[in-house]
């Protein structure tokens, strides 16, 4: 339950605000004088104070001047409330840092309406604060994700694939040693041996150009989707066209790899299902943001259609794609029609 502050020097006007915020549900503390209000502000941290602005001794601006410069209270939202007619008390008021003003006398729904919209600014502020906090903590997951990968390619580039290869080659020097003996069986098993490595140190080269695209390591963006680009045409006889208009160029690395995947899911896609002659993927940066537009001509497709969840034969690149992106706080759009081809449309802020 929210809780409501009410200093107001005058008993019955006192009596009545609190009574009327009470019958609303609201927990309500009341202080009648300035000393109280400000002990009872720091004790209770309500979450929101209705204060006269003529009290005795210390007026309603030294509780705001008090308030608005204790970090801790600082942002509780605060509600003038004075039969003062002068505008320019009222404008001090608001400029020391006062929310709202409302002019004695007022009625119940007057009030409730002011405070009501104080404590709804005050949860879209808070909501506002915990999604930028969440999508600052799910951009570092994904940076550290993308260090980890690394990581992960550098090790395997290390330490495994010399591993292999110093067994393949003394391998390859026992079985030219035992070429000579006439043993079937054991040639067989240092051909089944040698294949054995051979194929390891494929799918290690495999999961480590994965984990950390070679073509990013000089982490040139530009450069890695032209060549994917490239390879796509010698894949197909289709046409693909990439082109960058880039202000900026050196991307952070997690926004680098993202797109790059990105491509490789639309290049995979256009490749499976489009049947398209023409493909154009342009890259475009300015100083806060980078675009990547994707179209194709081919056959297209019905995004309704398509199942909810992935299968065990796919149906997880698109969503993969949506995914990515959110987590770096940018927007995808895939747009599609049957036999007018499909166009995915991509924006991430650069910090
Ligand atoms: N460029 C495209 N042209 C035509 N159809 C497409 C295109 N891109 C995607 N689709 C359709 O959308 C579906 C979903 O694509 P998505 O990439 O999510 O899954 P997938 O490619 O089937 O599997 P995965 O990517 O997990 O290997 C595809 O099965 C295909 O029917
Ligand atoms: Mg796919």
């Amino acid at each position: 339950m929210k809780k409501i502050l009410v200093i107001e020097a005058d008993f019955d006007v006192r009596k009545s605000i609190t009574e009327s915020l009470v019958g609303e549900g609201f927990v309500v503390y009341d202080a009648p004088s300035t000393s109280i209000g400000v002990e009872m502000t720091i004790a209770q941290r309500p979450d929101l104070i209705i204060c006269d602005l003529k009290l005795p001794k210390v007026n309603g601006y030294e509780i705001i001047n008090h308030i608005r410069n204790v970090p801790d209270l600082a942002t509780i939202p605060l509600i003038l409330v004075s039969s003062e007619t002068d505008r320019s008390l009222i404008r001090l008021g608001i400029d020391l840092g006062a929310d709202d003003f409302l002019s004695k006398p007022f009625s119940l729904e007057e009030l409730i309406c002011a405070v009501g919209a104080r404590l709804t600014k005050v949860s879209q502020l808070e909501h506002l604060i915990i999604e930028e906090q969440n999508q600052a903590l799910m951009l570092t997951v994904a940076e550290a994700a993308e260090a980890e990968r690394q990581r992960i390619a550098n090790e395997l580039h290390d330490g495994v694939c010399p591993l292999l290869v110093g067994g393949l080659m003394q391998l390859e020097r026992v079985t030219e040693m035992i070429a000579n003996q006439d043993n079937p069986k054991l040639r067989d098993a240092m051909t089944y041996l040698q294949n054995v490595i051979y194929n390891s140190i494929t799918e290690t080269r495999n999961i480590m150009n994965n984990l950390s695209p070679p073509a990013l390591s000089k982490n040139n963006l530009i450069s890695a989707l032209d060549k994917l680009c490239s390879s796509a045409k010698e894949m197909s006889d289709a046409e693909f066209v990439f082109v960058a208009d880039c202000v900026v160029t050196d991307f952070p690395t997690v926004i680098s790899a993202t797109l790059y995947r990105v491509v490789q899911e639309l290049i995979n896609n256009c490749l499976k299902y489009a049947k398209a002659s023409k493909c154009v993927i342009t890259l475009t940066s300015f100083e806060d943001e980078v675009l990547l537009d994707y179209v194709d001509n081919g056959v297209g497709f019905i995004k309704n259609n398509l199942p909810n969840q992935p299968s065990e034969s796919g149906g997880r690149g698109l969503s993969n794609i949506e995914n990515r992106v959110r987590v770096l706080g940018g927007k995808v759009k895939i747009s599609s029609e049957i036999n007018k081809g499909t166009s995915t449309n991509i924006s991430i802020p650069l910090k």
